[in-house]
């Protein structure tokens, strides 16, 4: 049976993925409201979503997920019927260098927003309810040569942002199985597309390129990650909160593994054409640096699951969606210089009166 939300909240819908999934979700779905609840870090940006300014069926709430009295009145004023938890500090080289945060947003809010949840699911104010944990492979560890990681892969993060999104997949599974609360988790791979914050890999060698800038490559440059477009993820978001029974997890993933290296050397070579660069100009700006700490080698999903019990697939070719990307940047400079300049906040400030953490 599809389930069919009327009122979700989105948490952290000002980030990259979040506000990809919004303008999806919403231009798939007319009749259901979206409140977005997003405290505006770094990471946060009202830029991304101008665009839903003044839709009826949005609205967008500066706070903590880890306010519980916000969150429980969020709840039951908007009749939430199925929370989207996105947020989350993501950046696993600010986890190495500050893990606190990771543990305080990851584990400890996501603890909060769950508890919240099921009280709130408990009190039978809405017909039906669920509690979607946006997860990463990450989780998983690191493979070797071969192989992939399934739903049934052992739990064995490396990095404190990994284990901290473990903690919360942990707690996720811990409220099904101890309160029967209708929670589903993905795991997704590497994603990429507009609105990308460029301190991760692909946006930072588009910026760093376009400026002429030195394009840092961590350790030998083999490691591999296997990336899909943001937009294939929302939609794939989607169809496990309508179609997934509660309980299940489900990895979301594009088949689509590749070098780091590889992956710079062909921005490389699309932003040579693009600027009017002789032909390995760009690639002239790779620099070799010192390796990420507790580097994982290797991620690769197998979602077959998702394609057998749900009937999802990815809709980009990797040769279209890097294409469109990097086309989404020179015609967005004015985006990326905001980020780059941290002028967006200013923007922040004049909406929500300077109450910017
Ligand atoms: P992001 O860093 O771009 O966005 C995170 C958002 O969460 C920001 O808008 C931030 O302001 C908000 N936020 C942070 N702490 C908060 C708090 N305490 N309360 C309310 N809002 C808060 O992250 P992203 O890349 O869009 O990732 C979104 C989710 O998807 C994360 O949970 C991440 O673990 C997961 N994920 C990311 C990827 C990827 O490739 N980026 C892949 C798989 C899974
Ligand atoms: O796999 C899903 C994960 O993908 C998400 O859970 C994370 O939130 C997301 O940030 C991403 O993590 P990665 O660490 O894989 O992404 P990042 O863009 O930071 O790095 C991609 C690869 O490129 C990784 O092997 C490290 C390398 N790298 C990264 C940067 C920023 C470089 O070589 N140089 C760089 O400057």
């Amino acid at each position: 049976m599809i389930f069919k939300p009327a009122a979700l909240l989105v948490t952290g819908g000002a980030g990259f993925i979040g506000s990809n999934f919004i303008h999806s979700f919403m231009a798939n779905n007319h009749r259901c409201t979206v409140t977005n609840l997003d405290c505006l870090t770094y990471a946060g940006n009202l830029k991304n979503l101008t665009a839903l300014e003044g839709n009826p069926n949005y609205r967008f709430v500066k706070g903590d997920i880890g306010d519980a009295s916000l969150v429980a009145r969020l709840l039951a004023e908007q009749k939430i019927d199925a929370v989207v938890h996105f947020a989350a500090e993501s950046h696993v080289d600010r986890s190495i260098t500050g893990p606190e945060i990771f543990v305080r947003t990851n584990v400890l809010g996501s603890q909060v927003l769950l508890e919240e949840s099921r009280k709130h699911w408990q009190s039978g104010s809405v017909a039906d309810f669920r509690f979607l944990q946006i997860s990463t492979d990450e989780v998983y560890g690191s493979l070797g040569t071969t192989g992939y990681f399934t739903e049934g892969t052992p739990l064995a993060p490396n990095s404190p942002y990994s284990a901290s999104k473990a903690g919360a997949d942990l707690l996720v599974r811990a409220y099904h199985e101890t309160f029967g609360m209708p929670t589903l988790n993905t795991r997704c791979s590497n994603n990429y597309g507009p609105y990308h914050f460029p301190e991760k890999l692909i946006p930072l060698l588009i910026h760093n390129i376009i400026n002429k800038k030195p394009l840092p490559v961590y350790g030998d440059g083999l490691n591999i990650r296997d990336w899909l477009h943001v937009r294939d993820h929302a939609v794939a978001i989607e169809t496990v909160l309508k179609k997934a029974a509660p309980g299940s997890v489900y990895n979301i993933g594009g088949n689509n593994e590749w070098k780091n290296i590889d992956i710079v050397n062909l921005v490389c070579d699309l932003l040579d054409e693009r600027l009017g660069r002789a032909c390995g100009e760009n690639r002239t700006l790779i620099s070799f640096v010192k390796d990420r700490p507790g580097h994982d080698r290797r991620y690769a999903i197998d979602a077959s699951r998702l394609k057998d019990d749900l009937g999802w697939g990815p809709a980009y070719t990797f040769e279209q969606g890097i294409a469109e990307t990097v086309d989404w940047y020179l015609a967005n400079q004015e985006w990326v210089a905001e980020v780059t300049s941290g002028a967006y906040r200013e923007y922040v400030a004049t909406q929500y009166g300077g109450g910017v953490s």
